[in-house]
């Protein structure tokens, strides 16, 4: 009877363990470069949407092709996303990370500006990468 307690227990232990490590994986994205894939739920969907719209748009365009209201005064332009070279060779991961820290954590201009308010919602970051990347077919 306590051989089979401390079985148990140990099988609690080591399902925590695990538990505690999925954990620590999905909380890699959010622009921390590391690409961890996270869940992007619908109300992560409609957020990035809103933001979108309210944030982005202003220089990258309704349609994301760098040609927003606020993007005439900018040297350089902001990132068209229509541009096939540059959704080639852009990772997921920095597309995440300039979203959140901002272009200079990812060698371009400053311009881009962080979005630190994100950092603790990686779904939202995610379907901000996903919409970015969606422009790319159009
Ligand atoms: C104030 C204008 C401005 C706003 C607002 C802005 N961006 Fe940018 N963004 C830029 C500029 C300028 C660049 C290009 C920087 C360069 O070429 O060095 C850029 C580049 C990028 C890139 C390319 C990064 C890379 O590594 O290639 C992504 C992705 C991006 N922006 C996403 C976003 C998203 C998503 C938002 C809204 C949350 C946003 N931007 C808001 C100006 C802006």
């Amino acid at each position: 009877m306590k051989r089979t307690n401390v079985t148990a227990m140990a099988l609690a232990g080591a399902a925590l363990v695990m538990a505690t490590a999925g954990g620590c994986k999905s909380g890699g994205a959010g622009g921390d470069g590391t690409g961890a894939k996270v869940a992007i739920t619908a109300a992560d969907r409609a957020e990035a949407q809103q933001i979108f719209q309210a944030r982005c748009s202003v220089c990258h365009g309704q349609f994301g092709r760098g040609d927003g209201p606020g993007a005439a005064a900018l040297n350089p332009k902001p990132q068209n996303y229509g541009d096939e070279a540059w959704q080639k060779k852009v990772t997921d991961a920095e597309i995440e990370k300039a979203i959140v820290q901002g272009g200079a954590a990812v060698g371009r201009s400053a311009q881009m500006v962080p979005n630190p308010d994100l950092a603790d919602k990686p779904g939202v970051v995610a379907a901000l990468r996903e919409k970015v990347r969606s422009f790319g077919d159009l």
